[in-house]
């Protein structure tokens, strides 16, 4: 064993690679352990091979998670046994659903793991690795029980700079829908809500250093409840409306959301709040009631079909993304053909597709009809042509349109500027480079496959 080095020791500069799969929390929670490992000495690696800290952020939802993670694995056992006996070992973690999941077997199935770490125990990650620089194999995976939200701390204004100005903010997490295809609800555990007086401190501390959009986040961010002031118990729509208060914050975004806790608040939040963006992430999964019933989704085509004619009259220019799952067990092709309808109804703007895989210990994988592979992927082929043409059609209608484009960074050409427009697509316009951190409006002009080009709709003034 190593000697143990004092909890004080000086900083050693290291490296750290972290290989994220997975959701948008997933990314989010990479940010995050990168920031709470630069005080504790660890800078970002350029490549695996560069690094003495790997972590694996790993992702449970589809197909084969956990058997992916070992052959991850498996790749890094020549690097680990070529420094195991140097001065300098590599330490390898695995985060994220898989670690939840599989827990201590992870240590049983190989040795060339230090560190097993659930979602909601990164803020112990310094003193976690701490215990493995000493020689220890770590696992922490419960959930916590008395702050639920300890795991989330605010970052630092150097961190809040580096970001830019968007950042995520979570506000929610875990899911008790049970969607039958879903592993979130085991692996994230029961929803819960952040108090809002910590969301609030969080972003205003986010505009004072400088960032204009937040995106809250959580599993089931549309069921996100709490206290207000005086006592009331408010939802999202009220959350955000407090959100929007706060001297900086131009845009605000949540994802991802469920049907069932759309309520009449939140749509009115997009018709009431200037700054709420009118594009919304509603997965559907499927448009056959027979299949939404099986996947125990709690909502039908029609129901979802409302909600889409109650946001659009609200807010008239909002745009739709959404998932889908093709496959699901005991899906005809006349189920199909409804989930053809459905998104032929709506005309999303952008949408996720996916194929159904069993997840042990979810309910769908013991149900009958298991649809087989082949017509999975032609299913997929199918839905994904109509899904595409309708992108392209969305991001074609954006020519001759005048949107508000809140400008980021410098573009790929001298003289050229690029932001993001409502609705997540990137935005390059000729413009002076003082015009960044500021939204102003762009004629659209023309798109490329990913993006919008434009020309200032006004001649530029920026406020003071
Ligand atoms: N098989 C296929 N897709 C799935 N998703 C979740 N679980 C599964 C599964 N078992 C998809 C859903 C969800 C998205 C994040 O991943 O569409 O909304
Ligand atoms: Fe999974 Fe359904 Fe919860 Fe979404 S709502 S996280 S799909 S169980």
């Amino acid at each position: 064993m190593p000697p143990s080095l004092p909890d004080d020791a000086p900083q050693q500069r290291r490296k750290l690679f972290i290989k994220s799969f997975g959701c948008q929390m997933n990314a989010y929670d990479a940010q995050r352990m990168a920031d709470m490992l630069r005080p504790e000495g660890y800078e970002q690696a350029q490549s695996v091979q560069d690094a003495d800290l790997i972590v694996l952020n790993t992702c449970h939802i589809r197909e084969k998670a956990t058997e992916k993670v070992y052959s991850e694995l498996g790749m890094l056992r020549e690097m680990k046994d070529q420094r195991s006996a140097t001065a300098n070992p590599l330490r390898v973690a695995v985060a994220g659903c898989v670690a939840q999941a599989e827990g201590a077997e992870i240590f049983r199935r190989t040795d060339l793991v230090d560190l097993v770490v659930g979602p909601q125990s990164y803020h112990h990650l310094p003193q976690q690795l701490r215990d493995v620089a000493r020689g220890q194999r770590v696992i922490e995976t419960e959930f916590p029980v008395d702050d639920k939200f300890a795991h989330l701390v605010t970052p630092q204004a150097d961190v809040i700079a580096r970001r830019g100005l968007s950042a995520f903010v979570t506000v929610q997490e875990g899911c008790d829908k049970f969607c039958s295809f879903c592993v979130v609800p085991y692996t994230r555990g029961m929803e819960v809500s952040r108090p809002i007086e910590a969301i609030i401190a969080e972003v205003e501390r986010l505009a004072q250093h400088g960032v204009r959009e937040i995106t809250l986040l959580g599993q089931n961010v549309n069921a996100w409840h709490g206290l207000a002031a005086g006592g009331n118990n408010i939802g999202l729509a009220g959350l955000m409306a407090r959100l929007a208060e706060i001297p900086g914050i131009l845009r605000l975004r949540y994802t991802t959301s469920h049907p069932l806790d759309m309520d009449d608040d939140l749509i009115a939040a997009h018709r009431d709040l200037p700054q709420l963006m009118p594009f919304l992430h509603l997965p559907v999964q499927a448009g056959s009631d027979a299949i939404l019933k099986a996947m125990n989704r709690r909502h039908t085509a029609a129901h979802y079909l409302d909600l889409v004619a109650r946001l659009r009259a609200a807010r008239p220019d909002i745009a739709l993304s959404s998932d889908f799952i093709v496959g699901f067990p005991g899906e005809t092709e006349a189920d199909f053909a409804a989930t053809l309808a459905l998104a032929e109804a709506v005309q999303f703007a952008s949408t996720f597709f996916f194929k159904y895989s069993a997840r042990p210990g979810t309910p769908g994988a013991d149900l009958p009809g298991q649809v087989p592979e082949e017509v999975k992927i032609e299913r997929l082929a199918r839905l994904q042509a109509l899904v595409e043409a309708q992108r392209h059609a969305f991001n074609e209608s954006m020519i001759g349109k005048t949107l508000p484009v809140l400008f980021e960074k410098p573009g790929r050409h001298p003289g050229q500027i690029t932001g993001k427009s409502p609705y997540l697509q990137p935005v390059h316009v000729e413009a002076p480079a003082s015009a960044i951190g500021h939204e102003l409006d762009v004629m659209i002009t023309s798109t490329s496959t990913n993006s919008l080009f434009g020309h200032r709709a006004a001649p530029l003034t920026l406020p003071e």
